[in-house]
């Protein structure tokens, strides 16, 4: 397998798996995807492919499943409501969708079919992605930039434009979290990171390398779908990226971006709460409002 650190590629393509059923949000999941659900005014998923477009990304791949084809109508124009918002001169709204719409062309669905787990679901887009690097966001991770303004994926392409390979953002979490998440193993740092010597998917606390835990954001090489190909299940009786991702560090460099801002993992209620309540403090038209209200609420 070649170290594809010789030539770096651009990433062009972004992938955002979207398939999962979202039990923890039931009822509010059963037809209505819980990448729609809102933190704010805007839908989980809109999050993840404005990072994605701040980063230079031109297409954005979807591996959607049943029941999730409000996503593909989201991304699409309306005419009949940009004609009627139009009409009733609304140019600061008609702005905001032109500026959140992707281009003709520029988007892509495929279903996984079956909940086989993340190294499926990313395998599933192996022939829209083709021979090229890309980058993998995982929606329920919505992120708050640190205080430079610049997203999660903009700044790991500074990174990979200076030393290509493969980059995978990590942050700290609680030790009592590890087993939740995938959790890399450091090596020598460098400039925004550090060197990733080994990875496990779910590790119990006591056999965690360290609490770095993978954060969902990604930049991976081409490679790693051959692998997938033939991937063992891992934790949770699910082909597991992180494991396939192992098994590519053998071959090629892994770094780990420090992502300096907040995560909230919406996959959770707890995180989706959290995140809709930051966002709505920081937000400029209702953030004053909402900070009484919460004042308030807490005193009684
Ligand atoms: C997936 C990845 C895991 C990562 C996590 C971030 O797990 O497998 O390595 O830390 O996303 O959200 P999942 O949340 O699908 O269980």
């Amino acid at each position: 397998m070649p170290d594809s650190n010789s030539a770096i590629r651009p990433v062009r393509k972004a992938v955002f798996p979207v398939a999962g059923l979202g039990t923890r949000f039931l009822p509010a999941s059963k037809s209505v995807p819980k990448e729609m659900l809102t933190v704010v005014d805007m839908p989980v998923i809109q999050y993840a492919v404005n990072e994605a477009r701040e980063a230079g990304i031109e297409h954005f791949v979807f591996v959607t499943g049943r029941n999730k084809a409000v996503i593909e109508d989201h991304f699409d124009l309306q005419p009949e409501l940009l004609e009627t918002l139009a009409s009733r001169n609304k140019t600061e709204m008609l702005e905001m969708l032109a500026r959140q719409q992707p281009e003709a062309g520029r988007t892509s669905f495929t279903r996984q079919q079956a909940p086989l787990g993340l190294g499926h679901a990313v395998w599933c887009a192996r022939d829209i992605i083709g021979d090229e690097p890309f980058a993998l966001l995982l929606p329920d991770m919505v992120m708050k930039a640190p205080a430079n303004g610049t997203g999660c994926l903009a700044s790991m392409m500074d990174v990979y434009n200076q030393t290509g390979g493969n980059i995978i953002a990590a942050e700290q979490c609680d030790s009592a979290q590890v087993s939740s998440y995938g959790i890399v193993a450091p090596g020598d740092r460098a400039a925004g990171g550090f060197e990733i010597k080994g990875m496990v998917e779910k590790p119990n606390p006591e056999d965690a390398p360290s609490n770095l835990m993978i954060n969902g954001r990604y930049i991976l090489q081409p490679e790693i779908f051959t692998l997938l190909e033939n991937q063992a299940t891992g934790a949770g009786g699910e082909i597991q990226l992180t494991d396939a991702m192992l098994r590519l560090l053998d071959a090629q460099s892994f770094f780990g971006y420090d992502f300096k801002g907040k995560t909230f993992d919406c996959g959770s209620k707890e995180g989706f709460i959290s995140a809709n309540v930051h966002f709505a403090l920081d937000n400029e038209e209702i953030g004053p409002m909402v900070r009484q209200l919460l004042t308030s609420a807490l005193a009684q």
